[in-house]
């Protein structure tokens, strides 16, 4: 036997009682007659005592153990003369009898502590070190927790869960496949799933009716915060729904998992067109947990000789409550330099103060009488303290740049509160996105996203502008400013799907040959059908209150797509390259 407890286990109920704990010596404290030594292990951490008038010898083992040793250690439980009222375990020690070695441990690169004196690259090459310690591994308790949680509800809704294959052909959701030499078929390749969208959707033909998926998915793509080249999506697909069950059925997902994990009720969710949501935060998916909406201020700011607004497509600016004094001349220098950087590539800023004095001072004063200016900030709301931040330019280059500064300003003034969840559905997106570099349509979702029924008959038969103003019958779910999920009613009927295919530039053979399986289904009896899919590392994050969905996943990748810990990608034999048909202009370097 290894253990009787955990070291996460004992109270002070438990007081003499013979235990036997076993785990990693976190630290060991010397005090010349007496030796402390802190047990982890998943559960908790015991506090060990070593007396060197009960058993000196077994005090000066104690005394040579190392961080991480593994140890198993029998003893006495005895109530702690002074208790630690921060671990649960604090009213208690164990008073040891005999203990042994099950492993030695290497000095740590790095403390295992809540908080790590560990570089993320070093964090990651020693990843069990890192899980080691509380954040990490409560990040993937938490996970797991919410992964058993959507199985339930889910399953609860007549959800079959079904596994679709890896190995498969291109599945465009906007990003590059990552490829799969095949071995028996030279020269041919396959996919991995950027998303089982087209799997899920035969699924439908075949009359399964509800599935989900809690499922990997591949996207080769430049990595962020929020983005890893694997994911897993809870992907789901429903036959006979319209948009509206859809978003009943996976808003009565997200309140069970939110009740379920964090014991949060969450009102019903807003919903918003992406006209609106872009008219009111310049984003698709806004950050509901603060006002400072966007005013537009074309029809007062034009026309009165200040030439950057008047040759403007848009002036708009958004109200900072109370920020008038907050923000100094160095201040607003510092805030103007901010949305200048390449990443914003905004041209400038102009600011409106309206001072507790009620005085006004702006950054083009010189244009505007006093009176032009408090027109502007009665637009805004804004009220005496207040100070409008405004850009201008192109219209949708300008609002991106103002949803950034908006953002910026959020978090500068703390309106971003821990705790607060802020999830709407944005709808009625775009159909088709036009690429004027490429001279091409985009889809906006995927392919198969349908468009609103009422512009059905417009897609079939309209022109080249008609094109670019078609709304999908698509939808995203949006919590704090992140993109959870996104999803759509599908197109179920061949001809519509052809149409699509060439709009986004396909030739009739190219359409065949990549998608015929799942047009050739919808000519056998294809449902109406329609469904979603969540990121299920960012649902983590979010619901967790992080940004990162990093430590989400137990083994990710950096920012290079590399796993530091197996030293992954790598080169490959020159001999498996030649199974593979594969002739490699790296083959020198792989043999090297
Ligand atoms: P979409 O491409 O919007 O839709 O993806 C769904 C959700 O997956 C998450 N996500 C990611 N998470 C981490 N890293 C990434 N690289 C990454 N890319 C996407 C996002 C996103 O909202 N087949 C459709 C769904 C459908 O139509 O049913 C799809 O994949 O949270």
């Amino acid at each position: 036997m290894y253990r009787s407890h955990t070291c996460g286990a004992l109270r002070i109920g438990d007081v003499g009682r013979e235990v036997q704990l076993s785990g990693w010596v976190q630290a060991s404290r010397d005090f010349g007659g007496m030796t402390f030594i802190d047990l982890r292990d998943r559960y908790g951490i015991t506090q060990l005592v070593f007396n060197m008038e009960d058993d000196a010898g077994l005090c000066e083992r104690a005394r040579k153990l190392g961080r991480e040793f593994v140890i198993r250690a029998n003893g006495l439980v005895r109530e702690r003369s002074n208790k630690n009222p921060n671990r649960e375990t604090g009213d208690v020690e164990i008073e040891v009898r005999s203990f042994e070695v099950l492993n030695a441990s290497k000095v740590p690169p790095f403390t295992i502590e809540d908080e790590s004196d560990g570089g993320d690259d070093l964090r990651m090459k020693f990843r069990y070190l890192d899980m080691r310690r509380n954040p990490v591994k409560e990040k993937l308790v938490f996970r797991s927790n919410l992964a058993l949680e959507t199985r339930k509800y889910l399953t609860g809704q007549s959800f079959v869960e079904v596994e679709t294959p890896f190995l498969i052909k291109s599945t465009p959701e906007g990003a590059r496949d990552f490829v799969v030499p095949s071995r028996m078929n030279p020269g041919q390749f396959y996919a991995l799933p950027q998303s089982p969208q087209t799997f899920k959707q035969i699924l439908m033909v075949a009359g399964l009716d509800r599935y989900f998926q809690i499922v990997k998915c591949f996207r080769d793509e430049d990595l962020r915060a929020d983005r890893q080249p694997e994911f897993t999506q809870i992907d789901c697909e429903m036959a006979f729904v319209t948009r509206a069950d859809v978003l009943s059925t996976f808003e009565g997902l997200t309140k069970h998992l939110f009740r379920a994990t964090k014991g949060i009720e969450l009102p019903d969710f807003p919903v918003m067109t992406y006209d609106e949501a872009m008219q009111r935060f310049g984003s698709d998916k806004p950050d509901t947990r603060f006002g400072m909406e966007f005013v537009e201020l074309n029809d007062l700011a034009k026309g009165k000789g200040f030439r950057v607004f008047d040759e403007a497509e848009m002036v708009v600016g958004i109200c900072a409550q109370g920020q008038a004094e907050a923000y100094s001349n160095k201040q607003i220098n510092e805030l103007t330099d901010w949305v200048k950087r390449p990443q914003i590539g905004a041209k400038g800023l102009v600011y409106v103060k309206f001072n507790t004095d009620g005085s006004v001072k702006s950054s083009v004063g010189k244009f505007y009488s006093d009176d032009d200016l408090k027109e502007w900030g009665s637009k805004a709301g804004a009220e005496a303290g207040d100070m409008l931040l405004i850009l201008s330019g192109e219209a949708e280059k300008t609002r991106k740049q103002l949803n950034e500064l908006r953002l910026e300003m959020g978090r500068r003034m703390g309106l971003m509160k821990e705790g607060d969840f802020k999830p709407l559905w944005v709808i009625d997106f775009p159909l088709l996105e036009w690429d004027e570099e490429a001279g091409r349509f985009h889809a906006m979702h995927h392919p198969f996203t349908s468009p609103k029924k009422e512009d059905q008959e417009r897609m079939l038969t309209g022109d080249h502008e008609t094109m670019k103003s078609l709304r999908a019958d698509a939808y995203d779910l949006v919590i704090n400013g992140v993109e959870i999920g996104g999803g759509s009613i599908r197109i179920h009927d061949r001809k519509l799907q052809e149409r699509n295919f060439k709009l986004l530039g396909f030739t009739d053979e190219e359409a065949e040959a990549q998608f015929g399986f799942l047009m050739g289904a919808f000519e056998y009896g294809a449902p109406p059908h329609g469904g979603i899919a969540f990121g299920f590392d960012r649902l983590c994050a979010v619901m967790d209150g992080e940004t990162s969905i990093r430590d989400y996943i137990a083994f990710p990748k950096n920012n290079m797509g590399r796993d530091v810990m197996i030293d992954a990608p790598s080169p490959v034999s020159g001999e498996q390259l030649e199974e593979l048909h594969l002739e490699s202009t790296y083959q020198g370097e792989a043999e090297g």
